[in-house]
């Protein structure tokens, strides 16, 4: 048992989850301007192999295990969690003003399921001051992607224009974006999940993305709880709009076969799922659209990775790329390795 598991986690899970959060991503911050910190953390974690570069969507990857959006929504870390091992980290979900989110507590940790409940509700520093901190970053081999969305007191009437906004704020400095309407937490959001807005709004950013001197990818991040219906009509937006592809999974509103007693959940109520319990629901997800689009788009498969071959299923399932949130608190930073050796092996 790795001394995450073993010593760390045990730790860390004694504390109320979004401090343990805060004080992690300073820990990691600080501890890196320790001389031989870096180094060691490099030494430990990453894996560096041919077999691990990808090209997709015209992006060169080191390897094709990123961190999923919520993690990192301000840009802060970026070379931090490249020493961990990752090949890309999905800043955001960003929005045009700073926002505080929802009330605490808004996070929750469900330790029999290896599962969390988050209702974070797009915290975040608001996208010019994100482009800002972004604009001084030394830039590394890192790829960043920028996972955009709308205010939370922003209608919908005016939600494309806070997409726009996002969109042209961050272009200079993310390689790819992810347009996120599928967040459970914040209010009218799932509306736009709607196939007529949809089909504007991307078709609006490709143009917009056109008259750029440099085309940025653009993808769409959708909930694992669509049923085959929805699903055919996402890939039907996709190729209407020409957007490069899709990130499978969003967190679930589902609470189906879970260990968590059942007056737990009731206190915990409202949220997004992730963990373990979404793996094959994701998973299938990704099965479903890669069959049905011939594989003609991007997938970044997402969702319950909670080991290597979590993450080779949804390769093989026809995901491109993985990302990982929960599975990175549960495991910790030695599950990035042991998904990049088997990718190495398999
Ligand atoms: C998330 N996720 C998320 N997704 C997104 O598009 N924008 C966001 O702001 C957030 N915020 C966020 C906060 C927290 C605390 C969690 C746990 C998750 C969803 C995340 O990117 C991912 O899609 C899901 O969590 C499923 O993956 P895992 O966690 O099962 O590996």
């Amino acid at each position: 048992m790795s001394m995450y598991k073993l010593i760390i986690r045990p730790f860390l899970f004694l504390f109320d989850p979004e401090s343990v959060h805060h004080f992690t991503f300073k820990l990691i911050r600080f501890s890196a301007k320790i001389p031989g910190v870096k180094f060691f953390r490099k030494r430990r974690y990453q894996v560096r192999d041919a077999k691990l570069c990808r090209t997709v969507f015209g992006l060169e990857f080191k390897n094709p295990v990123g961190i999923a959006a919520g993690f990192d929504k301000n840009g802060i870390l970026l070379n931090e969690l490249e020493d961990f091992g990752f090949g890309f980290v999905e800043i955001g979900t960003v929005t045009p003003l700073a926002q505080q989110g929802n009330p605490r507590p808004r996070l929750f940790r469900l330790k029999e399921d290896q599962a969390i409940i988050n209702r974070m509700g797009f915290n975040n520093d608001g996208v010019d001051v994100i482009a800002k901190r972004l604009a001084k970053k030394k830039k590394t081999g890192i790829i960043v992607g920028g996972n955009i969305g709308k205010n939370t007191l922003t209608s919908d009437d005016g939600a494309k224009a806070d997409y726009i906004t996002n969109f042209n704020a961050l272009h200079e400095y993310v390689d790819y974006f992810v347009v996120n309407v599928s967040c459970p937490n914040v209010g009218s959001l799932a509306k736009l999940q709607n196939r007529d807005f949809l089909v504007d709004l991307l078709s609006e950013l490709k143009s917009i993305n056109a008259t750029k001197k440099i085309q940025r990818p653009i993808l769409l991040k959708i909930a694992p709880d669509l049923n085959k219906i929805q699903l055919d009509e996402v890939v039907e937006i996709i190729q209407t709009s020409g957007i490069e592809g899709v990130v499978a999974t969003n967190t679930s509103t589902t609470r189906d076969n879970l260990k968590t007693s059942e007056q737990r959940l009731k206190e915990i109520a409202n949220g997004g799922l992730s963990g373990k319990p979404i793996n094959d629901k994701s998973t299938e997800v990704i099965k479903y659209l890669a069959d049905k689009s011939n594989r003609s788009f991007v997938i970044i498969g997402v969702g319950g990775i909670h080991s290597a071959q979590d993450a080779l299923d949804k390769i093989k399932a026809g995901a491109d790329l993985v990302q990982i949130y929960t599975g990175f608190i549960y495991e910790g930073p030695n599950l990035v390795k042991q998904i990049n050796k088997a990718i190495c092996n398999a």
